[in-house]
């Protein structure tokens, strides 16, 4: 049996948040990094299949092709894959994704994880070490691009990235089309995704569409009772949706924190924030509502594994 109120509650609000958490919420409200200017509703009280149609028919999960850019930038663009992700990829079965959160450790979840069709990790998480809890398998690695464009984070160096398809984000200003993007990224990711590319031609390597993002933050604001964050929402839940459309089945690990809740931020380091839970700059406390509220699976299996199940998007009946 589950004590009541020990299993994510997706009803939760920004008043259910610790004050320096609401505080900051209201910091990157006031900032509006991005100028979203969202004309839409919101609180929505939508069934699970209303929102799973809403991801299917609003959300179009891309990456960039080099046609889709400007001559201006073929300079970084010559660089992206000829072959199509979904073409490289094809359909799958069973796909698992792998949240970074703390309380990944001591889950023993590795080898289930491993049992399945894909699996996708995020940044800098490790499995050497961590086998046990996180699995051996990557088949998918999303990574954002501070990650990639900043030196000291080792994306050159450190071999861990250089298993699976990797897949790159950066963040678009509001509803900007791709030619305004490539004028203004988030970060200049350019130089480094060349070299990177140059240095490791074999692997695939496909860059996000920034506005399958935007498309998708304007679904967890529809659905969310209050004003969410003007930002983009985190890896996790884009590396979700993107195998949503991908696979049959989606298994997502620690996503919607188990008993082993804690406020450790990753499950590879010794670093405590409440924040990479709840959500400072992403909208995560909304995205954790709406995947909650998606669930096919149980409490129970939400307390003892941190597991939730979606189904794939490509089956719907809309
Ligand atoms: O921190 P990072 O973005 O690399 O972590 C990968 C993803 O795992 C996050 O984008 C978030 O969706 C999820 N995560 C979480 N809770 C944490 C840490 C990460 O839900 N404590």
């Amino acid at each position: 049996r589950i004590k009541r109120g020990r299993v994510w509650n997706e009803n939760m609000s920004s008043k259910d948040l610790a004050m320096r958490l609401q505080k900051v919420r209201s910091h990157f409200q006031k900032i509006n990094k991005y100028n979203v200017s969202y004309q839409g509703t919101f609180g929505q009280k939508l069934s699970p299949q209303s929102i799973l149609c809403q991801l299917r028919d609003r959300v179009n999960m891309s990456t960039i092709e080099r046609s889709e850019l400007p001559p201006e930038a073929s300079y970084w663009s010559d660089y992206l894959p000829i072959e199509s992700f979904q073409k490289k990829v094809g359909r799958l079965g069973r796909c698992a994704v792998v949240s970074s959160a703390g309380s990944m450790k001591f889950s023993k979840l590795g080898e289930e994880i491993d049992s399945h069709d894909a699996v996708i990790r995020f940044n800098a998480a490790p499995t050497s070490g961590f086998e046990e809890d996180v699995g051996t398998k990557t088949t998918f690695r999303l990574l954002n691009s501070q990650l990639v464009s900043e030196s000291n984070l080792r994306f050159l160096e450190d071999p861990m990235y250089r298993t699976g398809i990797l897949l790159m984000w950066d963040p678009s200003q509001y509803k900007a089309d791709l030619r305004q993007w490539h004028l203004n990224p988030d970060y200049k990711f350019y130089d480094r995704f060349v070299k990177y590319r140059r240095m490791n031609p074999e692997q695939p390597f496909y860059i996000l569409n920034p506005q399958s993002s935007w498309q998708l933050w304007d679904v967890i604001q529809e659905n969310s009772s209050e004003k969410i964050q003007p930002d983009p929402p985190s890896s996790g839940l884009l590396g979700i949706v993107l195998l949503m459309n991908l696979c049959d089945q989606v298994n997502v690990y620690e996503f919607v924190p188990s008993k082993r809740r804690t406020d450790q931020c990753h499950y590879y380091h010794r670093f405590f924030d409440q924040a990479c839970t709840m959500g400072a700059y992403h909208p995560l406390m909304y995205e954790k509502n709406l995947i909650k509220k998606l669930n096919q699976g149980d409490d129970n299996t939400i307390y003892y594994s941190g597991k939730v199940t979606l189904p794939g998007l490509n089956g719907l009946q809309c």
